[in-house]
This record gives structure tokens, C-alpha cells and sequence, in this order.
């Protein structure tokens, strides 16, 4: 589903991204972790085809990347909800841009288990809340990829997990190809099959792990997994930082 090949990218002076090369089939998820502004929004931007490449080759679906391509789903790091619409006029936003009939996104909502809620503001909701309306949002457009910043980070540990759990289903269910940009070394390695750790900027890959034990928080397999990705993390940080 994404072919990436030495891709570079750079903010005019500022290098943000060098050299960052992976593979990932369809149907599979990638967690991408990282230190602050070592580039992982800018990667996120690359492939919804936001920003272009400045070096290298990146192709989703075997095609360019393209900012219109209709499969591909961006949740942004602040969730993008309009506050001064409802939950399910705010679920809905993406079907409306596209001209595509509304009830899809009552469906998606029940899928993510807040049906009930619909007729409320983004006010009135808990922050779990307002991350399950951006992803129903995303969801209602029936994705084939889905690109997350972030999602859970304004979450406390315990919706946190929830929230990781609603979205190891979503992936059981559709079969959607997922990236998932996080800080949590923990939440990378129970919800991606492939695991890439960047350096601090520019980033660059200094560890890409393939993770059998996806959807297992217990395993040892799983916490050989923590401690090496922390320990490429680190590594990363002492080399390049
Ligand atoms: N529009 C921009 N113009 C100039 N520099 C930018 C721009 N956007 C990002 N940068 C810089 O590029 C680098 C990578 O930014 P990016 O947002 O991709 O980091 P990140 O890994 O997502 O960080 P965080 O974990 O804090 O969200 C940072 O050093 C940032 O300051
Ligand atoms: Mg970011």
C-alpha cells in the first residue's frame, strides 16, 4: 500500500525528514515513533500527499501521492472537530466535502459506540469522545488507509487503552492499512505490525521491527518489543541528538 524510498524532505534550511525508506503491505498497520520534531507529522503530510518529497520516491497504491486520492484518511493531532456544529453534523463534514449521502456517518458512529450522542457539541463531549467523532468522521468515508497523529495522546492511560482496543477492531473488521504516529513505545507495539523508530531531526529510521504479537499486551514477545524499541529510541537519540 505505501512504497517509501529514501524519501527527504526539508522545511526551506530546516531538514525534517532524510533518507526514510519502508514498505507496507495493505492490510497491515505501521506505528512510527519518535522524539518531538523529528519529523513524523511531516511523514504523515507526505503520504496523505500534502507535502512533496524533496528526494526519493514515495508511492501509495502504487501510484504518486496524491492529495485527492479518496481512500486515504487523515486524522490530524487536534482532531479538527468544528465546534459549532454537532457530533453528527461534525461526523458527517467529509461525506458532505465529498457529496456523498449522510448516513454513513450515523453507521459509523454507532460502529465507534457513540450513536447517542449525535445531537451534541463538541463541548459538551469528554476528550475519548471527541477522538471517536474524528474517527467516525474518517471511518463514514469507508478508507482504505487511514493515517493517525497522535490520536490518544490527550487521553488519560485508561480511555487511552480503550480507545487502542476500538481501534485494533476497527482494523479486525476492515481490514483498513493504518500509520499511526505516537509517543507511547507501548501503544506502537500493541497496535503495529511494523514498528519504525526515528532519530531526532532530521529523522531518519534507526530501528524497524516487524511485530508478530499485535493485540497482546502481556506476552514476553511483547516486552521484548518494548525494550527494544526503547532501546533503539535511545540509541537514535545518543547518535544523532
Ligand atoms: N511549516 C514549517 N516550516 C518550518 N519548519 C517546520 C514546519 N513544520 C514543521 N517544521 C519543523 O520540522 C521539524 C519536523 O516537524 P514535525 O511536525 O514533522 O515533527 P513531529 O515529529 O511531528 O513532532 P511532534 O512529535 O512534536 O508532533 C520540526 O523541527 C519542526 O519545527
Ligand atoms: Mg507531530
Amino acid at each position: 500500500m505505501i512504497r517509501a524510498e529514501s524519501v527527504g524532505y526539508s522545511y526551506k534550511e530546516t531538514v525534517a525528514l532524510r533518507d526514510v525508506s519502508f514498505a507496507l503491505p495493505a492490510g497491515q498497520t505501521l506505528a512510527v515513533v519518535g522524539p518531538s520534531g523529528c519529523g513524523k507529522t511531516t511523514l504523515l503530510s507526505l503520504i496523505a500527499g500534502l507535502l512533496e518529497p524533496a528526494t526519493g520516491r514515495l508511492t501509495v497504491a502504487g501510484q504518486p501521492i496524491n492529495p485527492r486520492r479518496p481512500g486515504t484518511s487523515l486524522i490530524m493531532q487536534d482532531y479538527g472537530l468544528l465546534p459549532w456544529k454537532t457530533v453528527r453534523e461534525n461526523a458527517a463534514l467529509g461525506l458532505i466535502i465529498r457529496g456523498l449521502p449522510r448516513d454513513r456517518a450515523d453507521q459509523a458512529l454507532a460502529e465507534i459506540g457513540i450513536r447517542e450522542l449525535g445531537d451534541r457539541w463538541p463541548h459538551q463531549l469528554s476528550g475519548g469522545q471527541r477522538q471517536r467523532v474524528a474517527i467516525a468522521r474518517s471511518l463514514a468515508l469507508d478508507p482504505d488507509l487511514l493515517l493517525m497523529d497522535e490520536p490518544f495522546s490527550a487521553l488519560d492511560a485508561l480511555t487511552r487503552e480503550e480507545m487502542q482496543d476500538t481501534l485494533l477492531s476497527i482494523w479486525q473488521r476492515h481490514g483498513t492499512t493504518m500509520v499511526l504516529v505516537t509517543h507511547s513505545i507501548t501503544e506502537a507495539v500493541y497496535l503495529g505490525h511494523q514498528i519504525m523508530v526515528l532519530s531526532p531531526r532530521p529523522g531518519q529510521v534507526v530501528g524497524h521491527f516487524q511485530n508478530p504479537s499485535v493485540g497482546d499486551r502481556r506476552s514476553r514477545a511483547y516486552h521484548e518489543l518494548v525494550n527494544n524499541v526503547r532501546d533503539a529510541l535511545e540509541k537514535g537519540v545518543a547518535q544523532h541528538g
